[in-house]
């Protein structure tokens, strides 16, 4: 059954008032649409874990760094909400610029210390529009829980902080990163990949499972990066951001995995920009 398409706040709050006022849960799975089967895990999550589910589908302008990345990024409405239409989700929250970003709003939410590595430093003021509108996101739906995909794990350690120093009454899950058959991990950004760069872009995910091996194994991770990074030039990778070992909870940098930890990556194919990470056995 199709869900409520909702366009507007007031809606939306019509909507969940009876929910809230029945003590409902409610699971709230924010994404930026171009829905694929990483976005339909977590809201299979969210089916399984709450009473009431809501997707909300918003390109948010806050969180680009160029009006060329938000120009290209893959907007798929219509057939976002037939994919939904078969998991039976309770609305989906569609709101546009305006109404998410009214005439004279002037507040940012911005998270320290975990934003002054990797993505916080490639693309500045990224996390702080990621903070804001899952901020404003949380208190728009009210919502008891909240689905983030390991995709992205820096926003989703970026989005825990925030709800926990704020005070935010909501349970953060992280759900595990969906890869395609070749091992590239799921992402909207996909769909910008020439056919040519996408049949290279696996060697990412390949090349990092291989220096998280090197390093679980107790081969210097410095010299197995060089070989990592350097394989990856020669695939065809114009530009790697980073390729690094950080500890899962506050992301500091590591050598060894003497923390529980993952490695991180960002990396440039074609014009498109890949992220990826992958837990590093102890
Ligand atoms: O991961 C995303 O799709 C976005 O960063 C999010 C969390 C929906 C905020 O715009």
């Amino acid at each position: 059954m199709s869900a409520p398409i909702l366009r507007n706040l007031a809606d939306l709050r019509a909507a969940t008032r009876p929910w809230r006022r029945a003590g409902e849960t409610i699971g709230v799975v924010p994404t930026m649409g171009a829905l694929h089967d990483g976005h339909l895990s977590l809201v299979a999550a969210a089916k399984k874990t709450c009473e009431r589910v809501i997707v909300t589908i918003f390109v948010n302008p806050r969180q680009f760094g160029s009006p060329e990345d938000l120009a290209s990024y893959p907007r798929t409405e219509t057939s976002d909400a037939a994919k939904l239409a078969r998991f039976g989700v309770d609305a989906i929250y569609v709101p546009d610029g305006a109404e998410m970003y009214p005439e004279g709003f002037s507040t940012t939410v911005s998270v320290v210390g975990l934003t002054d590595v990797m993505d916080g430093i490639h693309r500045p003021g990224h996390f702080e529009g990621v903070a804001t509108v899952v901020a404003k996101l949380f208190a728009q739906t009210s919502a008891t829980d909240a689905f983030f995909g390991e995709k992205d794990f820096q926003q989703l350690q970026v989005v825990r902080r925030m709800a926990r120093d704020l005070d935010i009454p909501i349970t953060v899950h992280g759900c595990p990163t969906i890869r395609e058959i070749d091992g590239l991990a799921m992402s909207s950004r996909n769909l910008l990949l020439s056919d040519r760069a996408r049949t290279i872009a696996p060697v990412l995910p390949e090349q990092m499972q291989i220096l998280a091996d090197a390093v679980a194994e107790g081969r210097d991770f410095a010299a197995a990066q060089t070989v990592a990074i350097r394989t990856l030039e020669q695939a065809g990778f114009t530009g790697i951001d980073y390729l690094e070992m950080r500890a899962n909870g506050d992301l500091s940098l590591l050598t060894a995995p003497t923390r529980p930890a993952r490695l991180f990556a960002a990396a440039w194919l074609a014009g498109v920009r890949l992220i990826d990470n992958i837990a590093v056995e102890g």
